[in-house]
């Protein structure tokens, strides 16, 4: 799924980015070009960085 449209960014390009160490919106405009355009997607970014983020501390818990 498409979450940014103007730049034509799928979800899963985020998903990555946020893994590799995006970790704010400033940051996946920088990479990817998210919320570059009209700025609709801005918000749904946030909610992919902090869902990626939740599961990547969770993944961290387990493994300690
Ligand atoms: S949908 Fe991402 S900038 Fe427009």
């Amino acid at each position: 799924m498409f979450i940014c449209l103007c730049n034509g960014i799928p979800e899963e390009s985020i998903r990555q980015a946020v893994r590799e160490g995006a970790h704010t919106l400033e940051d996946l405009s920088a990479r990817l070009g998210v919320a570059t355009g009209c700025g609709g997607c801005a918000l749904l970014a946030e909610e992919i960085i902090d869902e990626v983020r939740a599961e990547m501390a969770a993944a961290q818990r387990r493994a300690a």
